[in-house]
């Protein structure tokens, strides 16, 4: 059944339920069962009393489809019920803020078999506790640990009415992250859309830019774009950056002017239904790559190229990774800027002078996403170096990322410095290997001077 809150998007009641009954399944498979509870994300005051656009926990919308700020779940795996907190109705408040589900009408509409008011949670905590062994929560998460102090601190008041506290608290982000890394066929479909979107604002760009435009105006046109096309927000602070600010892995879009000569390095996506993507184009200001933009974006693109190789099932998640250092080693070595062997400069890492990052990451929910990069192998170790990396999955979606950024440097001839380029798609692992969900946005050199020349 679908049902249509008067604010969101269509909720798709059945996947909520299913993902809540898999999480508790994997409670009762690792802990014979338990109670585990999760916050949304609480609403940001940005100043005085103005605050920043709201967005849930992805965790816990991922469990419920709920997306008002002040809420709970509550998962009884020892019984299978779930349980929602949420804000009461409030008629005055709804005047000035929108429509707020309430309790009643929220269980009825999200599939809880009961539901309270969140102002009661702190006094029903205790009784919810009470002689459950185990108790799953949001470990370092700052609203779940104070309320759990609260509830362990009545609870050990309580203790001659024969009221116990759950002896054993476990972490419920590992359960979540491994759920959450599996994507099911709705997510997919809307992150494919949320690369869409993406992909057309990086076109977008690419058309409008112009030499002398300053680095806000492109961003402006990526935000009208992701607005436009229905996604809520950006997935992450869009990095759009001229000529040398290129080189500066994670700055932010600036009011530097973009001169004839520079490579633009716009890294940006939309948010869509709380789901990201993450793309990034670098094209040169006035359309048309010079011989030294060209050597080094095709170096770029041919490490994607061999990324792609390595997207399949059974690869390890290393495995692209080093596809993508190794070709750009090869490429700067044969550029006569490193030194040495191939095998040298890989495990001595002199590659890093220009590339300094991996090769990519999960994708989902959250821009970088939850889910486990290595395995945990319980019976050898658990420093990250021995544990083994994880083979690759149908369902699984992460970025390819590879990129060079020159900054002057005696090793390399002038013509090259201050130029950063990084070209970066999303793939979903299939059976057979791998889907790019982003390559709407193209990356060939002619398509990209096409584009730019329209
Ligand atoms: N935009 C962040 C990243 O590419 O990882
Ligand atoms: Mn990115
Ligand atoms: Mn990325």
């Amino acid at each position: 059944m679908t049902v249509y809150s008067p604010l969101t998007a269509p909720v798709c009641l059945k996947q909520y339920l299913e993902r809540r009954n898999a999480l508790m399944q994997m409670m009762r498979d690792t802990t014979d069962g338990g109670i585990a509870i999760i916050w949304t994300a609480p609403e940001m005051t940005r100043n005085s009393d103005t605050y920043f656009p709201y967005r849930y926990d992805s965790d816990f919308y991922y469990l419920t489809g709920f997306s008002e700020p002040d809420a709970a779940v509550l998962l009884n795996a020892n019984d299978g019920t779930s349980t929602l907190f949420c804000r009461n109705k409030d008629f005055e408040r709804e005047i000035w803020d929108g429509y707020r589900w309430g309790p009643e009408a929220a269980a009825q509409a999200f599939g809880f078999e009961t539901a309270h008011s969140i102002a009661d949670l702190t006094q029903m905590l205790p009784a919810l506790l009470a002689n459950q062994g185990i108790l799953y929560m949001q470990l370092g998460n700052s609203i779940a640990e104070s309320y759990i102090k609260i509830a362990y601190q009545t609870l050990r008041q309580q203790q001659r009415q024969g009221l116990l506290a759950p002896e054993h608290i476990r972490n419920i982000y590992p359960l979540l992250a491994e759920q959450r890394l599996i994507k099911d066929a709705s997510e997919l479909k809307t992150m494919a859309d949320a690369a869409s979107i993406s992909a057309q604002a990086h076109i977008r760009a690419m058309q409008n830019c112009r030499v002398g435009q300053r680095e806000y105006q492109l961003e402006a046109d990526l935000l009208y774009t992701f607005r436009h096309q229905g996604a809520q927000s950006p997935a992450y602070n869009s990095i759009v950056a001229t000529g040398a600010n290129a080189c500066v892995l994670h700055y932010r879009a600036g009011d530097s002017i973009v001169r004839a000569g520079d490579m633009v390095l716009i890294d940006a996506g939309c948010e869509l239904d709380g789901y990201a993507s993450d793309i990034t184009r670098t094209f040169p200001a006035n359309g048309v790559f010079t011989a030294e933009q060209t050597i080094i974006y095709e170096l770029v693109l041919a490490a994607q190229s061999a990324c792609l190789d390595y997207l399949a099932p059974n690869k390890l998640f290393n495995e692209y990774n080093d596809a993508a250092s190794r070709v750009i080693s090869q490429g700067l070595l044969d550029l006569g800027w490193l030194k040495g062997s191939l095998d040298s400069v890989l495990e001595q890492g002199t590659y890093r002078q220009f590339y300094m990052h991996r090769a990519g990451h999960w994708l989902g929910m959250d821009v970088h996403d939850c889910g486990d990069y290595r395995l945990l192998n319980h019976t050898i170790t658990y420093s990250p170096a021995e544990r083994p990396w994880r083979p690759l999955q149908a369902g699984m979606a992460l970025t390819v990322e590879p990129g060079i950024y020159i900054r002057p440097a005696e090793n390399v001839p002038e013509a090259f410095w201050n130029m950063g380029i990084r070209i970066e798609d999303d793939a979903v692992i299939t059976d057979k290997g791998y889907e790019l969900i982003s390559r709407t946005a193209p990356v060939d050199i002619a398509e990209i001077e096409a584009i730019m020349r329209q």
